[in-house]
């Protein structure tokens, strides 16, 4: 790859590698485009399509990481194309594939529908009285601005998918169908975390949701175009949640008392 400067003095090439084909037919072929400064992947795919071959397929929609349509991968890495500048790659060509998590539909579109499943299946927000008879006797109130801070964060989520396409349970072992993944684990945070939630998603979380599969490896953060602490935010504050509900001697004691388990 010949390079451009980022003060745009300079237009240089670029030569990208794309899979084209579906799930189970599929080739590389390269292209080589003229590049201009601050150029990103998603601008030279789109450079392909206007110049050497429209039939080049890619999901995107705001060009500017905010909705989530871009995801694939770049040089074997999930990756945003519109956030990834060709100036900012290693030099060489460059290497794009459809997410490996997701069935490809078509070259860089991927089939993320089974993410939509599961996001239904969680039970929302479940509001609750917000005093206890106490509490209003004493014109006092269980939310503080701290709780609802740390719920914020998981608002933030665009749904690119790139945390489940980088997480090893879903990438390497294909265990959709029992582990609903880092994306889930921050809308499950979202909510069982929220002061002014009534429901207990705890037995879901452990059971449909199998977070007992992640070991903590924290690639999903580290991908996170968000910037959205996965890990140390919500997936471990679950799994305390867990180990306290169900695994904790005393909990389980209590429970049988009360006739729950
Ligand atoms: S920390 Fe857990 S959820 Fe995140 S990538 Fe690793 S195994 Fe997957
Ligand atoms: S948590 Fe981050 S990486 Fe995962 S879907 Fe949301 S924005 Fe994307
Ligand atoms: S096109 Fe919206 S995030 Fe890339």
């Amino acid at each position: 790859m010949t390079n451009t400067d980022t003060e745009g003095s300079t237009q240089g090439q670029a030569t990208l590698n794309i899979y084209r084909g579906t799930e189970t037919d599929g080739s590389f072929e390269t292209f080589t485009i003229d590049t201009e400064p601050g150029m990103v992947v998603l601008d030279a795919i789109h450079k392909i399509q206007a110049e050497q071959d429209d039939s080049l397929a890619v999901r995107w929609n705001c060009k500017a990481g905010k909705c989530g349509s871009c995801s694939a991968e770049i040089n074997g890495h999930p990756r945003l194309l519109c956030m990834s500048r060709i100036d900012e790659l290693d030099e060489g060509v460059i290497h794009v594939t459809p997410m490996k998590a997701f069935p490809t539909v078509k070259d860089l579109v991927t089939d993320v529908s089974k993410n939509y499943e599961v996001n239904e299946s969680i039970t929302p927000f479940t509001g609750r009285e917000l005093q206890t008879p106490e509490e209003k006797e004493k014109n006092e109130y269980r939310l503080s601005q701290e709780d609802m801070d740390r719920v914020q964060e998981f608002r933030d989520c665009i749904e690119c998918f790139l945390c489940q396409d980088v997480c090893h349970v879903l990438r390497s072992h294909d265990k959709h169908e029992v582990f609903h993944g880092p994306r889930y684990f921050v809308r499950y945070a979202g909510v069982e975390m929220h002061p002014a939630d009534d429901a207990d998603r705890v037995d879901d979380i452990w059971e449909e949701g199998g977070i007992g599969y992640c070991n903590i490896t924290k690639c999903c953060t580290e991908v996170c175009p968000a910037g959205i602490n996965i890990t140390d935010n919500a997936i471990i504050p679950l799994k305390e949640r867990v180990i306290s509900q169900r695994f904790d001697p005393i909990a389980m004691l209590w429970r049988k008392i009360k006739g729950d388990a």
